[in-house]
């Protein structure tokens, strides 16, 4: 069996130019799967509010619910290095609350580090986290929780001034002690800058071919979420098709009788079987 990543290892594939593979999971089952796939890291993503739970946006997700989640996948879990998403609220409003919120998530959901979006305003939230011994990834350009403020899911830092934001923001977080930064929905050329401008390993979504790794949402990557499809998603397969063809065909073999059929069945002693027919059913 694989043994469990780490974080120096993590900094040694960027050094050595090789890619880091991350990828979103919510539950045991597919956990485990993720796992068989060798997949360098599994991030219990916020996302699953909006893939997993039906909600317009990211914004909802509690405490609770993001402990419960992690719970779930770290059961499943022999070899990734998992990331817990801290929702939003739970460390915008003290450092000493977001140090409490990520020890949460590290002590009750049993992951690895945790991840927080946003870069310069929240520098002193990942320091102070960082300091208590939790490690942090980060998470720049399109940040969903703050969907509201950036005016829709839209790429960020396309202009010279919001581009510099974007660089500024990882070097902030590059200073206060992150171990990687996902990139989400930034152009290609900015991804590029950041990369080779922090030492800290960059992971990609919708940030282009040159960042340390990529990650995408499990269920985007497996074709099971349908409401809308960014343009940087790439489906592996249409599972949503493939599980509507197993449901649709067992619908019409319990109709018509094919299934349960005698070898999906139990059967039992004949004399008996008679015996309780004539006693219940007089033939
Ligand atoms: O919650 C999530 O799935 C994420 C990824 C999009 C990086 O933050």
């Amino acid at each position: 069996m694989r043994k469990k990543v780490t974080i120096p290892e993590l900094l040694e594939k960027k050094r050595k130019g090789e890619k880091i593979v991350m990828i979103t999971s919510y539950d045991y089952p597919m956990t485990q799967i993720v796992n068989e796939a060798e997949i360098d890291i599994i991030l219990v993503g916020d996302s699953l509010a909006m893939v997993v739970q039906g909600r317009e946006s990211t914004v909802p997700v509690t405490m609770e619910e993001m402990i419960y989640h992690c719970k779930c996948v770290m059961r499943g879990n022999t070899s990734a290095f998992v990331v817990g998403d801290m929702p939003f609220l739970s460390y915008e409003v003290s450092p000493e609350e977001a140090v409490r919120n990520a020890g949460r998530i590290m002590k009750e959901g049993g992951v690895d580090a945790v991840k927080l979006e946003g870069g310069v305003r929240v520098a002193d939230r990942v320091e102070a986290i960082v300091k208590a011994g939790i490690p942090v990834m980060g998470h720049i350009g399109l940040t969903p929780q703050s969907v509201s403020l950036l005016g829709g899911f839209r790429v960020q830092g396309k202009d010279i001034d919001s581009a510099k934001r974007i660089i500024e923001d990882a070097i902030a977080l590059e200073q206060a002690g992150v171990f990687a930064i996902v990139l989400e929905c930034v152009p290609s050329g900015v991804a590029e800058i950041i990369t080779k401008k922090v030492s800290v390993p960059t992971i990609g979504i919708g940030a282009g071919p040159h960042c340390d790794g990529q990650v995408l949402v499990l269920h985007d990557l497996l074709g099971l979420f349908k409401r809308f499809r960014p343009k940087f998603v790439k489906s592996y397969i249409d599972l949503y098709e493939v599980i509507l063809k197993a449901l649709t065909e067992y619908r019409e073999e319990v109709k018509s009788g094919v299934f349960p059929s005698a070898e999906h069945s139990f059967s039992m002693n004949e004399e008996v079987l008679k015996a309780l027919k004539e006693e219940y059913l007089g033939s």
